[in-house]
């Protein structure tokens, strides 16, 4: 497993670019189950997770397409025969967003079979708000052995009203919704800037949807889709990851190729840090020259303060002068981090879903483990101001969203590296004369 060894201590100059949004790419991906014409796809970013769906979907008999050279962002997908419309367990193991592929297949294919996910890291992460939707649009589901199957000749719009708010189940029913018979109407939707791209998307494809956005959601289904063009979003965690990272390391760093806009929350919140923040309509520039304030932080669905940049705004807490409480609403089990940070020298506590963080305290060097996507962006940015070189392991974890998360650090100064599993030496085969 490749570990990463990061000395901190130096500031972050220059300018960094942020990739295609991940969350909006898997969707997007998934969108193309519900054609079979092309869909081609711009601004993917080469991370894992894309990697499981390009194998997901080539699995079910997609072709999928990468683009090479300068256009190595671009992946067209063509659905034209599915011969088996189903995500086996070996991939949503992997990847829990494997679960967006159920709604586009029963709605194309009129059949489905996923496997359930299981809990995660993060927490149970449970999809019955996928699954009770499907059933509303006229779905008949079984659950067997760990699988999910969906079966109806033509989905039938419905009302729809989450029970909470779900991103990837308002992305998944939306997509079922596009090819349902008349329409559908759902409330209590996640307005991220996620199901916002993924409608553009849908609607470039010849659906009718209006509202995404909003917490409501009117879809006119159609009979067919058709192929399209669409350029991802610029990922909005990445971007915030290197803000934070320029604000922590006292840098100087613009971030370029973002959308501001999606970054409200976060931006806000720094503000009342005391970190100095520059944008113009697609960069960030971040000056980190004066001392950070604590300020609490409450995690919320989408305009609040995003789960996804918990654990990264931690790392900042505890260079912040005072107490900051974060309290995370959206999982049951995202701290892991804090004890790992904890191991580097900083003061967390975790009650219940709070943690009570005192700074500033130095950090030092240590050995740590990251447990998921944005805990391992997190270690890293305690890393990039702590004394010494610290080694992160696991951070296969890391590969999964960020696009060259080390190439991109390098590039602004940080001394960041990556090794590959040293293996313990083999004892020496006993002598023939032994
Ligand atoms: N929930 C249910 N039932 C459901 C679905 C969700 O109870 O059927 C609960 C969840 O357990 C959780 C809450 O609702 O407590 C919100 O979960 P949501 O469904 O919104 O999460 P998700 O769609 O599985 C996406 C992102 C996550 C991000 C969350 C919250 C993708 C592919 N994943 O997950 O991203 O944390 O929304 O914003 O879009 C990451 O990128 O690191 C990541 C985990």
């Amino acid at each position: 497993m490749d570990k990463f060894v990061i000395r901190g201590g130096n500031p972050l100059l220059g300018t960094i670019r942020v990739s295609g949004a991940k969350n909006a790419a898997l969707p997007a991906m998934a969108a193309a189950l519900l054609t079979d014409e092309p869909v081609i796809l711009e601004n993917i970013p080469q991370v894992r997770d894309i990697e499981t769906t390009r194998n997901l979907l080539a699995a079910m008999g997609a072709e999928v397409e990468l683009g090479y050279a300068r256009a190595h962002h671009r992946t067209t997908i063509c659905c034209r025969t599915l011969a088996a419309p189903e995500a086996s367990y070996e991939l949503v193991k992997t990847m829990r967003a494997s679960t967006l592929v159920l709604g586009p297949l029963v709605a194309r294919c009129g059949t489905a079979r996923v496997s359930l996910p299981g809990g995660c890291a993060i927490g149970a992460r449970p999809i019955d708000l996928h699954i009770k939707g499907l059933e509303q649009l006229g779905a008949t589901i079984t659950q067997d052995h760990g699988y999910v199957e969906a079966s109806a000749r033509r989905l039938r719009g419905a009302e729809i009203v989450f029970d909470k708010i779900t991103v990837t189940g308002t992305e998944d029913l939306l997509m079922a919704a596009t090819l349902a018979e008349g329409e559908t109407v759902m409330q209590n939707c996640a307005r991220e800037p996620e199901v916002v791209d993924l409608a553009d998307l849908l609607n470039k494809m010849g659906a009718h949807i209006e509202g995404a956005g909003t917490s409501t959601i009117r879809i006119r289904g159609v009979e067919k889709l058709h192929g399209a063009k669409h350029r991802i979003i610029p990922d909005r965690v990445e971007a915030a990851t290197f803000i934070i990272a320029g604000a922590l390391t006292a840098g100087d760093l613009n971030i370029s190729g973002c959308d501001p806009q999606h970054l409200g929350a976060l931006l806000q919140k720094l503000g009342e840090v005391g970190v100095k923040i520059k944008q113009t309509t697609d960069s960030i520039r971040v000056m980190g020259d004066s001392p950070c304030k604590a300020a609490d932080i409450v995690t919320e669905e989408y305009p609040g303060f995003p789960t996804d940049m918990q654990a990264q705004y931690m790392a900042l807490a505890t260079q912040s002068d005072g107490t900051s409480v974060i309290t995370e609403n959206i999982f049951e089990n995202r701290f892991m981090h804090a004890q790992e940070m904890v191991r580097m020298g900083a003061n967390i506590k975790i009650e219940g879903r709070r943690a009570v963080v005192r700074g500033k305290t130095p950090l030092g060097s240590a050995a740590v483990l990251a447990s998921d996507l944005r805990a391992s962006a997190s270690l890293v940015l305690a890393a990039l101001v702590a004394d010494g070189e610290t080694i992160i392991d696991r951070v296969y974890h890391i590969d999964r969203g960020y696009e060259n998360i080390e190439e991109k650090l390098r590039g602004v100064g940080a001394q960041i590296g990556r090794i590959g599993e040293i293996l313990p030496k083999r004892a020496a085969a006993p002598s023939a004369r032994a």
